[in-house]
């Protein structure tokens, strides 16, 4: 091979090590190896149909007021068990809102409803398996005697040729995510993925939770 070639072959080489550096380092983002975790879907999933349902959580259509409560971003990749993006994917989730309260019939807890959140939402993967909500940190609440719940979101990630995921998200730094049982029930590892920390970031308005769920895709038999 001429000397031409081999630095050309070279240069060729280091570019697609580049390239590849640059995948691996965003596949590391989106994905931390291991399924997410199945937590029980609870007694509060939605069983009254809402006209609005979309990934804006915080304003509900047809209201000129806002939610009350701390506004966050959720926001993640879903990827299968390679760490392959899947796009396409349908994440419902639904969560009381700011006093602990749910929109549901069987929800015991005396606490005011707030009319202005929807306490239900939907978005669906891009390309790159990306889903993002804006919603409130939602209330804790009494579960029995003796158990608070702490701040969570329940998850429900589906899509056709994927084992449907449901689960529960948690706010890192939460007093009542260490008496939790149904968290606590979660080895040390699986806690890892469903805890999620808040952060600050440059040009979005609100703390950011970054919530990467792998779910396992089906293999044909
Ligand atoms: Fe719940």
């Amino acid at each position: 091979m001429k000397r031409r070639d081999l630095i050309k072959s070279g240069l060729i080489s280091s570019l697609g090590l580049m390239a590849f550096s640059k995948a691996a380092a965003a596949n590391e983002l989106m994905c931390t190896p291991g399924l997410t975790p199945q937590q029980t879907k609870g007694p509060f999933y939605p069983v009254v149909d809402q006209i609005d349902t979309d990934a804006d959580l915080v304003r509900l259509e047809g209201r000129s007021q806002i939610a009350l409560g701390e506004v966050v971003i959720i926001q993640g990749h879903v990827t299968d068990q390679n760490c392959q993006p899947v796009q396409g994917v349908l994440v419902e989730i639904w969560q009381a809102c700011t006093t602990g309260k749910y929109n549901h019939p069987s929800d015991p807890n005396t606490a005011s409803i707030d009319p202005n959140f929807q306490y239900w939402g939907k978005a669906v993967t891009d390309s790159q398996g990306k889903y993002r909500f804006r919603t409130i940190i939602p209330g804790a609440y009494p579960a029995d005697v003796g158990w608070i719940r702490p701040p969570h979101i329940h998850f429900k990630i589906s899509r056709l040729g994927y084992k449907e995921l449901i689960t529960q998200m948690y706010f890192a730094g939460q007093d009542l995510n260490g008496q939790d049982l149904i968290l606590q029930d979660l080895s040390d590892e699986e806690q890892k993925k469903v805890v999620v920390q808040l952060n600050t970031v440059t040009d979005q308005p609100h703390p950011v939770g970054d919530f990467n769920i792998q779910i396992r895709k089906l293999t044909k038999s």
